[in-house]
């Protein structure tokens, strides 16, 4: 008989705090769907995914909105692998569609200084949305340099720089499936 396999795990080595665990993200995401789903009765929401992030999010919030929802996808860049934001945003990938009209929701993985989403918001409102507001998983409210309306908001979090759930530190750990607090970059 073979010894049982021994997996090492990909975040082993990895010095991980977890701050949010994947049952309290599952069902804090069920219940911003049902608040989405209540306010835009009637509506055909428009889910626009700020790439890379935010794609896990999107997935789990898009299959808890019982309404004829699109999705589109956009990609910003604040420049380099750099874990602070320098304040500079790039459209890196534009969306496929017009916004004529729509009803957007934002879906972005965390609210840090703001900067990333008053750009984005003030790019789409001159394109013509009927509406737009912001669905974020995280929010860390003590890095705000711009105040920024949340309609949606997962979780307040504590002023340190967190992976997983589709967040990365220089592109990894956007597939740990809880929220943890990068202790040290190993
Ligand atoms: P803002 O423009 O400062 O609000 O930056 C938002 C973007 O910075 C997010 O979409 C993330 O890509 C990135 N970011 C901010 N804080 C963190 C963090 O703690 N972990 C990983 N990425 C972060
Ligand atoms: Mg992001």
């Amino acid at each position: 008989m073979a010894q049982a396999e021994q997996q090492v795990s990909e975040f082993s080595g990895a010095q991980l705090d977890c701050l949010l665990d994947a049952p309290t993200i599952r069902n804090r995401i069920q219940e911003m769907g049902k608040e989405i789903t209540r306010d835009y009765a009637g509506k055909q929401p428009h889910l626009i995914c700020v790439l890379k992030g935010a794609v896990v999010f999107l997935s789990e919030l898009m299959r808890n909105i019982d309404l004829p929802i699109s999705v589109d996808f956009i990609a910003v860049s604040s420049y380099g692998n750099a874990t602070k934001t320098s304040g500079e945003v790039k459209i890196v990938k534009d969306l496929d569609s017009s916004l004529a009209g729509r009803d957007v929701l934002v879906v972005e993985d965390i609210l840090d200084t703001g900067l990333t989403l008053t750009y984005l918001i003030n790019n789409f409102k001159s394109r013509g949305v009927e509406s737009v507001r912001i669905a974020a998983l995280l929010n860390k409210p003590s890095r705000r340099l711009i105040e920024v309306d949340l309609a949606y908001k997962g979780f307040d979090i504590p002023d340190a720089f967190v992976v997983g759930f589709g967040l990365d530190a220089a592109q990894r750990f956007r597939n740990l499936p809880y929220v943890a607090v990068l202790i040290d970059g190993a």
